[in-house]
């Protein structure tokens, strides 16, 4: 998960809650340092490997064990993360940037893809929008239902959207493709694709890395079983491409002082002329 994600997240020094990289995956410190910024996961606990795809696992297996994973971290997850946008400008200006982006467009319905605990969903609705929450965990939707009972949440794979063809003005989609092993991501991105209408509108964030994984057995002080990936903002910008998406912007920060890995933001849009 990422400094997001299973992998952690814990407090600062003001008991500000930061996110563990949800993927302990790729460039910048060892997995020894993951394993310090998840606040749990010990060095023994996480394998790297730089293979981006994960052989003979089948969808089922993967997203059991996604969900069982998230279902175990939801509440620390949601305590630890839940309030991360008010340490993070950088974060709230690209949100607002989609939400003006969607408004020019015309706006429309909203899906915040892979919500966890439904903070970026709420975020999105204070932002005028109208937002929604799709997850594969009930635990995640119960804490997300809890804290935000006005808004809805419903459950859902990102590989076989619960969706319309065309139903949506816009998604965002932040650290929830990181435990997609590579050769679902096409899969995952013509469902994005295909639920977006024509001008819609992308926003996607995970931790960058080199395309390389590590599996995981503990993560938010809870016993999991999962892989986390880091890719290249190159690899998933043309993975977009392949879904027929046009890339408009790509961008990557430096980690931030309680995160392990640099931070790769991608908006894409599904031309207006499609279909
Ligand atoms: C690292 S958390 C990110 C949560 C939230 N987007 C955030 O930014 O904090 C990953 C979330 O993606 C969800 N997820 C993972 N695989 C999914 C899938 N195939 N379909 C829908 N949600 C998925 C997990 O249940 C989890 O809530």
């Amino acid at each position: 998960m990422k400094a997001r994600g299973a992998t952690g997240g814990g407090q600062d020094r003001k008991g500000r809650s930061t996110r563990g990289d949800a993927n302990p995956v790729g460039s910048g410190p060892g997995p020894d340092r993951v394993v310090v910024d998840r606040g749990g996961t010990r060095p023994s606990d996480s394998r790297r490997t730089r293979t981006a795809t994960v052989v003979g696992v089948s969808d089922a297996t993967h997203l059991s064990r996604t969900q069982a994973t998230y279902d175990a971290v939801a509440e620390v997850y949601a305590e630890r993360i839940g309030g991360e946008l008010a340490d993070k400008p950088l974060d709230r200006g690209l949100l607002q940037a989609f939400a003006d982006l969607v408004a020019e467009g015309g706006g429309g319905r909203v899906a915040d893809i892979g919500c966890g605990p439904g903070h970026v969903t709420a975020h999105l609705a204070g932002l005028g929008m109208d937002a929604f929450g799709i997850d594969l965990s009930p635990g995640m939707l119960a804490v997300a239902r809890a804290s935000h009972p006005q808004l809805r949440f419903e459950q859902g794979s990102m590989l076989d959207l619960p969706l319309a063809d065309a139903h949506l003005a816009g998604i965002v989609a932040l650290y929830s493709i990181i435990h997609m092993p590579a050769d679902r991501l096409p899969t995952v991105f013509a469902e994005f694709a295909r639920v977006l209408a024509p001008g819609g509108h992308l926003l996607l964030a995970f931790q960058a890395g080199d395309d390389d994984h590590t599996h995981l057995t503990r993560a938010f002080d809870q016993a999991v079983d999962i892989d986390a990936y880091r890719w290249s903002p190159e690899h998933i910008a043309e993975r977009l491409v392949d879904a027929g998406l046009h890339v408009t912007m790509q961008m990557v920060r430096d980690p931030g002082a309680q995160e392990s890995a640099r931070r790769a933001y991608l908006m894409a849009r599904v031309p207006e002329d499609a279909r």
